[in-house]
Protein backbone atom coordinates (compact mmCIF):
# COMPACT_ATOMS: atom_id res chain seq x y z
CA UNK A 1 0.00 0.00 0.00
CA UNK A 2 1.29 3.61 -0.46
CA UNK A 3 0.37 6.26 1.73
CA UNK A 4 -0.62 9.67 -0.08
CA UNK A 5 -1.35 12.74 2.34
CA UNK A 6 -3.84 15.21 0.31
CA UNK A 7 -3.28 18.69 1.17
CA UNK A 8 -6.76 20.67 -0.89
CA UNK A 9 -5.76 24.25 0.94
CA UNK A 10 -7.57 27.22 -0.33
CA UNK A 11 -9.51 28.67 -3.15
CA UNK A 12 -10.27 26.89 -5.98
CA UNK A 13 -7.53 23.53 -4.23
CA UNK A 14 -10.36 22.16 -3.04
CA UNK A 15 -12.15 21.94 -6.29
CA UNK A 16 -9.73 20.73 -8.37
CA UNK A 17 -8.07 17.98 -6.01
CA UNK A 18 -11.54 16.18 -5.54
CA UNK A 19 -11.47 15.56 -9.27
CA UNK A 20 -7.66 14.95 -9.68
CA UNK A 21 -8.88 12.15 -6.19
CA UNK A 22 -11.81 10.41 -8.42
CA UNK A 23 -9.08 10.14 -11.48
CA UNK A 24 -6.97 8.35 -9.11
CA UNK A 25 -9.37 6.05 -7.60
CA UNK A 26 -10.22 5.53 -11.22
CA UNK A 27 -7.15 4.49 -12.43
CA UNK A 28 -6.58 2.34 -9.18
CA UNK A 29 -9.04 -0.04 -10.02
CA UNK A 30 -7.87 -0.05 -13.49
CA UNK A 31 -4.78 -0.95 -12.94
CA UNK A 32 -4.98 -2.75 -9.16
CA UNK A 33 -3.01 -0.05 -7.26
CA UNK A 34 -3.59 0.20 -3.78
CA UNK A 35 -3.18 3.31 -2.65
CA UNK A 36 -4.56 5.11 0.70
CA UNK A 37 -5.12 9.01 1.40
CA UNK A 38 -5.54 11.14 4.63
CA UNK A 39 -6.66 14.21 4.30
CA UNK A 40 -4.78 17.49 6.24
CA UNK A 41 -6.60 20.23 6.69
CA UNK A 42 -4.50 23.31 6.07
CA UNK A 43 -4.94 26.62 4.72
CA UNK A 44 -6.49 29.86 5.85
CA UNK A 45 -9.62 28.00 7.39
CA UNK A 46 -7.51 25.55 9.66
CA UNK A 47 -5.41 29.21 9.84
CA UNK A 48 -7.93 31.50 10.94
CA UNK A 49 -9.92 28.97 13.35
CA UNK A 50 -6.49 27.70 15.39
CA UNK A 51 -3.35 29.95 14.64
CA UNK A 52 -1.91 27.47 13.43
CA UNK A 53 -0.29 26.92 10.05
CA UNK A 54 1.91 23.69 10.00
CA UNK A 55 2.51 22.35 12.95
CA UNK A 56 5.71 20.10 13.84
CA UNK A 57 3.45 17.18 14.76
CA UNK A 58 1.71 17.19 11.18
CA UNK A 59 5.12 17.44 9.57
CA UNK A 60 5.86 14.50 11.40
CA UNK A 61 3.07 12.37 10.36
CA UNK A 62 3.67 14.12 6.43
CA UNK A 63 7.02 12.05 6.64
CA UNK A 64 5.52 8.94 7.06
CA UNK A 65 3.51 9.27 3.49
CA UNK A 66 4.82 8.23 0.32
CA UNK A 67 3.66 11.65 -1.60
CA UNK A 68 1.74 14.45 -1.09
CA UNK A 69 -1.09 15.80 -3.24
CA UNK A 70 -1.57 19.54 -3.08
CA UNK A 71 -4.25 21.85 -4.66
CA UNK A 72 -3.45 25.19 -3.56
CA UNK A 73 -2.39 27.42 -0.93
CA UNK A 74 -3.08 31.36 -0.27
CA UNK A 75 -6.32 33.25 0.84
CA UNK A 76 -7.58 37.22 0.70
CA UNK A 77 -8.11 36.85 4.10
CA UNK A 78 -4.45 36.54 5.20
CA UNK A 79 -1.61 38.37 4.88
CA UNK A 80 0.60 37.32 1.81
CA UNK A 81 3.01 34.63 2.05
CA UNK A 82 2.24 33.49 5.47
CA UNK A 83 0.91 30.47 4.40
CA UNK A 84 2.32 30.25 1.47
CA UNK A 85 5.61 30.64 2.81
CA UNK A 86 4.50 28.62 6.04
CA UNK A 87 3.22 25.73 4.28
CA UNK A 88 4.17 25.40 0.66
CA UNK A 89 7.84 26.69 1.13
CA UNK A 90 8.25 24.86 4.48
CA UNK A 91 7.29 21.15 2.86
CA UNK A 92 9.58 22.19 -0.62
CA UNK A 93 12.40 22.83 2.35
CA UNK A 94 11.31 20.26 4.83
CA UNK A 95 11.38 17.64 2.38
CA UNK A 96 14.23 18.71 0.34
CA UNK A 97 12.03 18.43 -2.88
CA UNK A 98 14.87 19.94 -5.10
CA UNK A 99 13.36 19.41 -8.24
CA UNK A 100 10.04 21.42 -9.28
CA UNK A 101 9.11 19.37 -12.53
CA UNK A 102 6.99 21.79 -14.54
CA UNK A 103 6.28 19.86 -18.03
CA UNK A 104 4.81 22.01 -20.52
CA UNK A 105 2.63 20.75 -23.26
CA UNK A 106 0.22 21.85 -25.34
CA UNK A 107 -2.74 19.56 -26.20
CA UNK A 108 -4.48 19.02 -29.27
CA UNK A 109 -7.53 20.94 -29.07
CA UNK A 110 -6.30 23.23 -26.70
CA UNK A 111 -6.23 27.30 -27.88
CA UNK A 112 -2.80 28.59 -27.62
CA UNK A 113 -2.50 32.26 -27.38
CA UNK A 114 0.16 32.47 -29.45
CA UNK A 115 0.19 33.02 -33.60
CA UNK A 116 0.38 30.41 -36.01
CA UNK A 117 -1.64 27.07 -36.39
CA UNK A 118 -0.59 23.58 -35.13
CA UNK A 119 1.99 24.80 -32.45
CA UNK A 120 3.93 22.02 -31.24
CA UNK A 121 5.03 23.02 -27.70
CA UNK A 122 6.75 19.83 -25.44
CA UNK A 123 8.94 21.58 -22.72
CA UNK A 124 10.29 19.65 -19.82
CA UNK A 125 10.80 22.42 -17.98
CA UNK A 126 13.06 21.22 -14.69
CA UNK A 127 12.50 24.12 -11.75
CA UNK A 128 15.12 24.36 -8.92
CA UNK A 129 13.48 24.16 -5.76
CA UNK A 130 15.30 25.20 -2.34
CA UNK A 131 17.74 27.79 -3.53
CA UNK A 132 17.94 30.97 -4.94
CA UNK A 133 16.02 34.09 -3.66
CA UNK A 134 13.76 31.77 -2.28
CA UNK A 135 16.30 30.94 0.42
CA UNK A 136 14.35 33.48 2.50
CA UNK A 137 17.09 35.43 4.04
CA UNK A 138 16.93 38.78 4.05
CA UNK A 139 15.96 42.12 6.75
CA UNK A 140 14.69 45.68 6.46
CA UNK A 141 17.05 48.02 8.10
CA UNK A 142 15.64 51.65 9.41
CA UNK A 143 19.21 52.18 12.01
CA UNK A 144 22.43 53.79 10.72
CA UNK A 145 24.27 51.04 11.49
CA UNK A 146 23.10 47.29 12.59
CA UNK A 147 23.79 44.01 12.48
CA UNK A 148 22.11 41.19 11.60
CA UNK A 149 22.47 36.93 11.90
CA UNK A 150 20.98 35.43 9.20
CA UNK A 151 20.99 31.36 9.01
CA UNK A 152 20.49 29.19 6.12
CA UNK A 153 19.54 25.03 7.04
CA UNK A 154 19.27 23.18 3.88
CA UNK A 155 19.90 18.70 4.41
CA UNK A 156 22.81 19.37 2.69
CA UNK A 157 24.53 22.58 4.53
CA UNK A 158 24.22 24.90 6.95
CA UNK A 159 25.90 28.43 6.40
CA UNK A 160 25.39 31.79 8.74
CA UNK A 161 25.75 35.22 7.35
CA UNK A 162 26.71 37.89 9.27
CA UNK A 163 25.94 40.86 7.49
CA UNK A 164 26.61 44.52 9.30
CA UNK A 165 24.73 47.69 7.13
CA UNK A 166 26.06 50.97 7.86
CA UNK A 167 22.94 52.97 6.24
CA UNK A 168 24.93 56.23 5.68
CA UNK A 169 22.28 58.64 4.10
CA UNK A 170 19.34 56.19 3.54
CA UNK A 171 16.74 56.06 6.56
CA UNK A 172 14.76 52.62 5.05
CA UNK A 173 16.25 49.71 3.69
CA UNK A 174 15.76 46.12 2.62
CA UNK A 175 17.70 43.42 1.63
CA UNK A 176 17.27 39.98 0.40
CA UNK A 177 19.58 37.22 -0.68
CA UNK A 178 20.30 34.51 -2.92
CA UNK A 179 21.65 31.75 -2.40
CA UNK A 180 23.34 29.07 -4.83
CA UNK A 181 25.66 26.17 -3.17
CA UNK A 182 27.83 24.04 -5.86
CA UNK A 183 25.36 20.67 -4.26
CA UNK A 184 21.85 22.44 -4.80
CA UNK A 185 23.07 23.42 -8.42
CA UNK A 186 24.84 19.86 -8.97
CA UNK A 187 21.66 17.71 -8.03
CA UNK A 188 19.15 19.27 -9.79
CA UNK A 189 21.28 19.79 -12.99
CA UNK A 190 21.92 16.05 -12.84
CA UNK A 191 18.31 15.36 -12.56
CA UNK A 192 18.19 17.76 -15.79
CA UNK A 193 20.40 15.94 -17.69
CA UNK A 194 19.12 12.35 -16.48
CA UNK A 195 15.63 12.98 -17.66
CA UNK A 196 17.38 14.60 -21.24
CA UNK A 197 19.02 11.31 -21.70
CA UNK A 198 15.97 8.85 -20.61
CA UNK A 199 13.86 11.30 -23.23
CA UNK A 200 16.14 11.19 -25.85
CA UNK A 201 16.52 14.79 -25.84
CA UNK A 202 19.83 15.87 -27.26
CA UNK A 203 19.65 19.63 -25.97
CA UNK A 204 19.53 21.20 -22.60
CA UNK A 205 19.18 25.05 -21.96
CA UNK A 206 20.14 26.38 -19.31
CA UNK A 207 18.32 30.13 -17.81
CA UNK A 208 20.46 32.15 -15.64
CA UNK A 209 20.91 36.36 -15.81
CA UNK A 210 24.68 35.60 -15.87
CA UNK A 211 25.74 38.60 -17.49
CA UNK A 212 24.57 40.32 -14.22
CA UNK A 213 23.96 38.42 -10.93
CA UNK A 214 27.44 37.07 -11.97
CA UNK A 215 28.44 35.37 -8.63
CA UNK A 216 25.24 32.68 -7.84
CA UNK A 217 24.78 31.98 -11.91
CA UNK A 218 28.43 31.47 -12.61
CA UNK A 219 28.38 28.78 -9.87
CA UNK A 220 25.28 27.84 -11.90
CA UNK A 221 26.99 27.60 -15.02
CA UNK A 222 29.91 25.62 -13.80
CA UNK A 223 27.49 22.89 -12.80
CA UNK A 224 25.27 23.10 -16.28
CA UNK A 225 29.29 23.01 -18.20
CA UNK A 226 30.04 19.68 -15.73
CA UNK A 227 26.64 17.63 -16.09
CA UNK A 228 26.80 18.37 -19.88
CA UNK A 229 30.12 17.03 -20.38
CA UNK A 230 29.34 13.87 -17.83
CA UNK A 231 26.28 13.22 -19.40
CA UNK A 232 27.72 14.05 -23.21
CA UNK A 233 24.93 15.78 -24.07
CA UNK A 234 25.08 19.62 -25.74
CA UNK A 235 24.13 22.44 -23.15
CA UNK A 236 23.07 25.96 -24.00
CA UNK A 237 23.49 28.98 -21.98
CA UNK A 238 20.32 31.97 -22.30
CA UNK A 239 19.74 35.07 -19.95
CA UNK A 240 16.37 34.61 -18.68
CA UNK A 241 15.17 37.78 -20.78
CA UNK A 242 15.76 35.77 -23.99
CA UNK A 243 14.55 32.97 -22.85
CA UNK A 244 10.60 34.95 -22.03
CA UNK A 245 11.12 36.64 -25.74
CA UNK A 246 11.95 32.73 -27.24
CA UNK A 247 8.81 31.12 -25.02
CA UNK A 248 6.90 33.44 -27.08
CA UNK A 249 7.97 33.68 -30.51
CA UNK A 250 9.23 30.13 -30.88
CA UNK A 251 8.53 27.82 -27.95
CA UNK A 252 8.97 24.61 -30.37
CA UNK A 253 13.19 25.51 -30.16
CA UNK A 254 13.08 24.28 -26.57
CA UNK A 255 13.03 20.29 -25.07
CA UNK A 256 14.11 20.92 -21.55
CA UNK A 257 14.72 23.94 -19.86
CA UNK A 258 16.75 24.21 -16.55
CA UNK A 259 16.05 27.03 -14.48
CA UNK A 260 17.00 28.80 -11.17
CA UNK A 261 14.23 28.67 -9.06
CA UNK A 262 12.87 32.38 -9.49
CA UNK A 263 13.10 32.57 -13.17
CA UNK A 264 11.71 28.86 -13.22
CA UNK A 265 8.74 30.26 -11.14
CA UNK A 266 8.07 32.92 -13.63
CA UNK A 267 8.57 31.20 -16.82
CA UNK A 268 6.06 28.30 -15.86
CA UNK A 269 3.72 30.86 -15.62
CA UNK A 270 4.54 31.94 -18.74
CA UNK A 271 4.64 27.91 -19.95
CA UNK A 272 1.48 27.74 -18.48
CA UNK A 273 0.16 30.33 -20.61
CA UNK A 274 1.05 29.13 -23.59
CA UNK A 275 -0.53 25.83 -23.08
CA UNK A 276 -3.80 27.28 -23.07
CA UNK A 277 -3.32 28.67 -19.31
CA UNK A 278 -2.74 28.11 -15.81
CA UNK A 279 -5.68 25.42 -15.64
CA UNK A 280 -3.91 23.10 -17.63
CA UNK A 281 -0.55 23.25 -16.02
CA UNK A 282 0.85 20.63 -13.84
CA UNK A 283 3.72 20.28 -11.10
CA UNK A 284 6.13 18.02 -9.05
CA UNK A 285 8.32 19.28 -6.17
CA UNK A 286 10.48 15.89 -5.92
CA UNK A 287 13.17 14.23 -4.23
CA UNK A 288 14.00 11.49 -5.64
CA UNK A 289 14.96 9.61 -2.61
CA UNK A 290 12.13 11.30 -0.25
CA UNK A 291 8.83 12.96 -0.13
CA UNK A 292 7.35 14.24 -3.17
CA UNK A 293 5.07 16.93 -3.24
CA UNK A 294 2.30 17.75 -6.58
CA UNK A 295 0.27 20.54 -7.11
CA UNK A 296 -1.19 22.37 -10.01
CA UNK A 297 1.16 25.52 -11.02
CA UNK A 298 -2.08 27.48 -10.38
CA UNK A 299 -2.77 29.31 -7.32
CA UNK A 300 -5.92 29.80 -4.96
CA UNK A 301 -7.84 31.35 -7.87
CA UNK A 302 -10.08 33.83 -5.15
CA UNK A 303 -11.64 35.01 -7.93
CA UNK A 304 -13.40 32.10 -9.47
CA UNK A 305 -13.11 29.74 -6.17
CA UNK A 306 -16.63 28.20 -5.70
CA UNK A 307 -18.25 28.70 -8.70
CA UNK A 308 -17.03 25.31 -10.45
CA UNK A 309 -15.22 27.20 -12.93
CA UNK A 310 -12.09 25.79 -12.34
CA UNK A 311 -10.25 23.57 -14.97
CA UNK A 312 -9.45 20.40 -12.85
CA UNK A 313 -6.74 19.36 -15.71
CA UNK A 314 -3.48 20.66 -13.74
CA UNK A 315 -4.25 18.93 -10.72
CA UNK A 316 -4.77 15.95 -12.59
CA UNK A 317 -1.75 16.02 -14.18
CA UNK A 318 -0.01 16.50 -11.35
CA UNK A 319 -1.61 13.30 -10.01
CA UNK A 320 -0.27 11.28 -13.07
CA UNK A 321 3.67 12.24 -12.45
CA UNK A 322 2.71 11.48 -8.66
CA UNK A 323 1.68 8.37 -10.41
CA UNK A 324 5.40 8.22 -12.18
CA UNK A 325 7.22 8.89 -9.35
CA UNK A 326 6.02 6.36 -7.33
CA UNK A 327 6.40 3.53 -9.98
CA UNK A 328 3.38 3.39 -11.77
CA UNK A 329 4.17 4.51 -14.99
CA UNK A 330 1.21 2.90 -16.50
CA UNK A 331 -1.23 3.91 -14.78
CA UNK A 332 -0.25 7.77 -15.12
CA UNK A 333 -0.09 7.29 -18.98
CA UNK A 334 -3.45 6.14 -18.87
CA UNK A 335 -4.10 9.32 -16.69
CA UNK A 336 -2.31 11.80 -19.26
CA UNK A 337 -3.90 9.20 -22.34
CA UNK A 338 -7.62 9.97 -20.48
CA UNK A 339 -7.00 13.85 -20.47
CA UNK A 340 -5.40 14.35 -24.12
CA UNK A 341 -8.16 12.02 -25.37
CA UNK A 342 -10.88 14.15 -23.78
CA UNK A 343 -9.28 17.45 -24.56
CA UNK A 344 -8.67 16.62 -28.31
CA UNK A 345 -12.54 15.53 -28.98
CA UNK A 346 -13.49 19.13 -27.33
CA UNK A 347 -17.12 18.37 -26.27
CA UNK A 348 -16.18 18.71 -22.75
CA UNK A 349 -13.95 22.27 -22.14
CA UNK A 350 -14.11 24.42 -19.59
CA UNK A 351 -14.27 28.34 -18.44
CA UNK A 352 -10.96 29.13 -19.15
CA UNK A 353 -10.90 28.19 -22.82
CA UNK A 354 -14.47 29.08 -23.18
CA UNK A 355 -16.69 26.61 -22.30
CA UNK A 356 -19.64 25.71 -20.25
CA UNK A 357 -17.88 22.50 -18.63
CA UNK A 358 -17.65 22.13 -15.16
CA UNK A 359 -14.40 21.31 -12.42
CA UNK A 360 -16.50 18.02 -11.81
CA UNK A 361 -18.06 17.60 -15.40
CA UNK A 362 -14.79 17.81 -16.58
CA UNK A 363 -13.65 15.23 -14.10
CA UNK A 364 -16.67 12.77 -14.96
CA UNK A 365 -14.79 13.48 -18.33
CA UNK A 366 -12.01 11.85 -17.74
CA UNK A 367 -13.25 8.93 -15.31
CA UNK A 368 -15.27 7.91 -18.34
CA UNK A 369 -12.84 7.81 -20.36
CA UNK A 370 -10.53 5.56 -17.89
CA UNK A 371 -13.43 3.38 -17.97
CA UNK A 372 -14.30 3.52 -21.06
CA UNK A 373 -10.70 2.23 -21.92
CA UNK A 374 -11.21 -0.42 -19.36
CA UNK A 375 -13.18 -1.98 -21.55
CA UNK A 376 -11.12 -1.83 -24.69
P1 LIG B 1 -3.61 32.14 -9.38
O1 LIG B 1 -2.83 31.08 -10.08
O2 LIG B 1 -4.41 31.71 -8.23
O3 LIG B 1 -4.60 32.84 -10.46
C1 LIG B 1 -4.16 33.58 -11.58
C2 LIG B 1 -5.29 33.66 -12.63
O4 LIG B 1 -5.45 32.38 -13.26
C3 LIG B 1 -6.65 34.00 -12.03
O5 LIG B 1 -7.34 34.83 -12.93
C4 LIG B 1 -7.34 32.66 -11.90
O6 LIG B 1 -8.74 32.73 -11.99
C5 LIG B 1 -6.76 31.89 -13.08
N1 LIG B 1 -6.67 30.46 -12.76
C6 LIG B 1 -5.80 29.87 -11.91
N2 LIG B 1 -6.01 28.56 -11.84
C7 LIG B 1 -7.05 28.29 -12.65
C8 LIG B 1 -7.74 27.11 -13.00
N3 LIG B 1 -7.40 25.91 -12.49
N4 LIG B 1 -8.77 27.18 -13.87
C9 LIG B 1 -9.12 28.37 -14.41
N5 LIG B 1 -8.49 29.53 -14.14
C10 LIG B 1 -7.46 29.49 -13.25
O7 LIG B 1 -2.58 33.29 -8.99
P2 LIG B 1 -2.79 34.62 -8.10
O8 LIG B 1 -4.13 35.20 -8.36
O9 LIG B 1 -1.59 35.41 -8.33
O10 LIG B 1 -2.73 34.13 -6.59
C11 LIG B 1 -3.86 33.79 -5.79
C12 LIG B 1 -3.38 33.18 -4.49
O11 LIG B 1 -2.75 31.91 -4.72
C13 LIG B 1 -2.33 34.02 -3.76
O12 LIG B 1 -2.57 33.89 -2.39
C14 LIG B 1 -1.01 33.37 -4.15
O13 LIG B 1 0.01 33.60 -3.22
C15 LIG B 1 -1.41 31.93 -4.19
N6 LIG B 1 -0.60 31.07 -5.06
C16 LIG B 1 -0.42 29.79 -4.62
C17 LIG B 1 0.23 28.88 -5.42
C18 LIG B 1 0.37 27.48 -4.95
O14 LIG B 1 -0.31 27.08 -4.01
N7 LIG B 1 1.20 26.68 -5.56
C19 LIG B 1 0.70 29.27 -6.67
C20 LIG B 1 0.49 30.59 -7.10
C21 LIG B 1 -0.18 31.48 -6.27
C1 LIG C 1 4.30 28.38 -7.38
C2 LIG C 1 3.93 29.54 -6.51
C3 LIG C 1 4.83 29.56 -5.27
C4 LIG C 1 6.26 29.78 -5.75
C5 LIG C 1 4.45 30.59 -4.21
C6 LIG C 1 2.98 30.57 -3.89
C7 LIG C 1 5.26 30.40 -2.98
O1 LIG C 1 3.99 30.74 -7.22
O2 LIG C 1 4.20 27.24 -6.92
O3 LIG C 1 4.67 28.61 -8.55
O4 LIG C 1 6.68 30.91 -5.92
O5 LIG C 1 6.95 28.80 -5.95
MN1 LIG D 1 4.35 30.45 -9.35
Amino acid sequence: MQKIAVIPGDGIGPEVVEQAMRVLDAVAERRNLDLDFEEFPLGAGHYLKTGEVLSEETVGRLEHKDAILLGAMGDPRVKPGVLEKGVLLRLRFHFDQYVNLRPIKLFEGVPCPLVGDGRKIDIQFVRENTEDFYVGLGGRVTEGRSRTELTLIRKAYEVKFDVGIDLKREKDLAFQIGVVSRAGADRVVDFAFKLAKDSGIDLVTSVDKANVLTEIYGLWREAVERKSREFGIEREFQYVDAVALHMVRNPERFKLIVSPNLFGDILTDLGAAIQGGLGFAPSGNINPSGVSMFEPVHGSAPDIAGKGLANPVGAILSSALMLRTLGHAEAASDVERAVEDVLREGRNRTADIGGTTSTSKMGDAVVERLKMKKTQ
